[in-house]
Parts: structure tokens; C-alpha cells; sequence
């Protein structure tokens, strides 16, 4: 897999080759192309179409992530300079097109319209769920059923297309598509939830990004919707103040952190996101057993707790 995304992040136009490098060397997680060929394997697939599948999700998932720095403003990604702030929005705006549209030319060599199909269909759920986000920033109204839309407009749609693609892959393997749908739906709501708790909770060196990050750029993430419904009208107040300032200027994180602390916010957004992880397990409890669906247990495991 990360073979074919070395090769598809080459052009004959230098920029987009040395971009394309700095942001496959960066690492990341891979976390959906391991979904995609943990569910193939899984299926008992036995050919590489999985492998080129792999590179699409992830191909899709960095285009979002470079036009999401663009929009959040932000200057690191995966411990580095983020490449909107190393080659500026402009070129940054243009490399992502091109790894969108590289994707699914990749994924169109298959000829197969049901995953073409399919990844359109997220991939354009996914620019929904930035423009509802987008159109929501700054606001302290926003209800857990806004949020949980966002997450699965903007991340879990893909987890779960990572885990259903197989599904094509493999003649009768059908009956198991509605399992591996809500499994990587659930899991990828989880995932998401981690990373909003960890912007509490976690520090930059561990994280690659900058923490306390979501409420300076604007955005109200679980812990905080929880924690207004018990805040006074000086807190509700306060946060509102940090997002319309775009930063801890008049008001200090640790008063934001207080009320957080003080209602019990993270252990609740804790709550929110254990039952999401737990979807996750019963539904991959429904797939066959085996090594692959144990990974793939891990891996609910591991987007419920991971620390980066
Ligand atoms: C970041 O995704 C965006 C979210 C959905 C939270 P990842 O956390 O998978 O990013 P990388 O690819 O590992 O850097
Ligand atoms: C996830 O949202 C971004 C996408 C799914 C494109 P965030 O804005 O929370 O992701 P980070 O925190 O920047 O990685
Ligand atoms: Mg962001
Ligand atoms: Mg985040």
C-alpha cells in the first residue's frame, strides 16, 4: 500500500511530487487502508485489488486532511509544518483537487461503478460535513445531534467505506456488507470522538497537532456541548468569547478546562463514545471468526483509547 502511494503521489509537475513525498514521509496512521485490507482478508480475498483500494481511501482521506488545515488554520500536521503553512493555500487548495481526483482515477482502473459509486458517495458527504461544521463554527447552540451528524458526514462515512469495499471484491460475500458498513461507521464515529477528547487531553508531542486546538479554531466538540447544558451564563459566556477571539485572549484555557473538569464533560463524551465502540464490537461480533475479525476487534479497541 504504501508503495502504490508512493507511485501515485508522483506527477510529471515537480510540486505536486515533492508535496505528494512530504506528506507520505510524514507518516500518518493508515488507519483506513489497514480497515480495507483487514475486511478483505477477512472475506478470504486472494488478489492486490485490495491494495489499490487501500492507497484510494487514503489518497481521499489526505486530500480532506490538506483542505481541513486550510480551513482550520492550522500550522502542524502530523508533527510537521502543515503543507498549507510550508507552500502556502493556494498550491495547497490545487494539491488536494489533484489527490482527489488521483484517487478515484486510481480506483476507476477497476472499471467497478459500484465502488466508484460508492466512494463519490462519501467523498461528497465528506465536503458536506466540512460545510456544515464550516457554517456552525462559532456558535455554543450546537446540539449533539448537529455534532453527531458532522462526524458522520466527515469521518465515519470513509471508515465505513474502508470496511464495506472488500465486500465487493469477493462473490458472496454480500451478506456480510450490512456488518461491515455499521462496523466501521460505528468504529469511525469512535475514532473521531477520540480525537476530539484528545485535544483536551492529550499533549503535542504525543498528538503531532496542536491541543486545545478545536475550541480556538471555533469548534465545539462533545466534552463542551455536554458540559453547557450544567455551565452558568459567565461560562457559556467564556466560550463563546474564545471562539469569536479565535484563541485564549481575554479568557485562559484553564477557565474553559474548569468547567469541563467541574461538570464532568470528558467522562460523559467518554460515555458517548464507549457506546459507539461497543456498536462497533457487535457488530464485527456478527462477521466469522477468526485472526482478521480479532484485528479488527483491536482495532475498535484501539480508536476507542488511542493516545495519538
Ligand atoms: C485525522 O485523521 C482526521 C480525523 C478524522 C480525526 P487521522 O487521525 O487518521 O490522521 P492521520 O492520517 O493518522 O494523520
Ligand atoms: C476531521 O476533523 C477532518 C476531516 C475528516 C477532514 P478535525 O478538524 O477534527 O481533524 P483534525 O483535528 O484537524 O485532525
Ligand atoms: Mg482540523
Ligand atoms: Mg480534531
Amino acid at each position: 500500500m504504501e508503495e502504490e502511494l508512493e507511485r501515485r503521489t508522483r506527477s510529471e509537475v515537480p510540486t505536486i511530487s515533492l508535496i505528494g513525498e512530504y506528506l507520505v514521509d510524514g507518516g500518518g496512521k493508515r488507519i483506513r487502508p489497514a480497515l480495507l485490507l483487514l475486511a478483505s482478508r477477512l472475506l478470504g480475498y486472494e488478489g492486490e485489488v485490495d491494495v489499490k483500494y487501500a492507497a484510494v481511501l487514503e489518497l481521499i482521506h489526505t486530500a480532506t486532511l490538506v483542505h481541513d488545515d486550510i480551513i482550520d488554520g492550522a500550522d502542524t500536521r502530523r508533527g510537521r509544518v502543515s503543507v498549507n503553512r510550508r507552500w502556502g493555500n493556494e498550491l495547497t487548495v490545487l494539491f488536494g483537487d489533484y489527490l482527489y481526483m488521483k484517487g478515484m482515477k486510481v480506483a476507476l482502473e477497476e472499471g467497478d461503478v459500484r465502488v466508484l459509486d460508492l466512494l463519490a458517495d462519501v467523498t461528497l458527504a465528506m465536503t458536506e460535513g466540512e460545510i456544515l461544521g464550516a457554517e456552525r463554527r462559532g456558535s455554543a447552540d450546537l446540539t449533539i445531534e448537529d455534532y453527531l451528524e458532522v462526524v458522520r458526514r466527515k469521518t465515519a462515512l470513509l471508515f465505513a467505506a474502508a470496511c464495506r469495499i472488500p465486500a465487493f471484491l469477493v462473490p458472496g460475500s454480500e451478506k456480510h456488507a450490512e456488518a461491515l458498513w455499521g462496523f466501521g461507521l460505528a468504529l469511525g464515529t469512535a475514532f473521531q470522538l477520540q480525537d476530539d477528547l484528545l485535544d483536551y487531553t492529550a499533549s503535542e508531542e504525543e498528538l503531532g497537532k496542536p491541543v486545545l486546538s478545536d475550541l480556538r479554531e471555533g469548534k465545539l466538540t462533545l466534552p463542551l456541548i455536554l458540559s453547557l447544558a450544567d455551565a452558568t451564563s459567565e461560562e457559556r459566556g467564556a466560550v463563546e468569547t474564545v471562539m469569536s477571539e479565535r484563541g485564549f485572549v481575554s479568557v485562559p484555557a484553564t477557565a474553559i478546562l474548569g468547567l469541563v473538569e467541574r461538570v464532568g464533560g470528558l467522562e460523559k463524551a467518554r460515555g458517548v463514545l464507549e457506546a459507539h465502540a461497543g456498536r462497533a464490537r457487535q457488530h464485527a461480533l456478527s462477521l466469522p471468526p477468526g485472526d482478521a475479525r480479532d484485528a479488527l476487534l483491536l482495532a475498535a479497541e484501539y480508536a476507542a483509547n488511542r493516545r495519538k
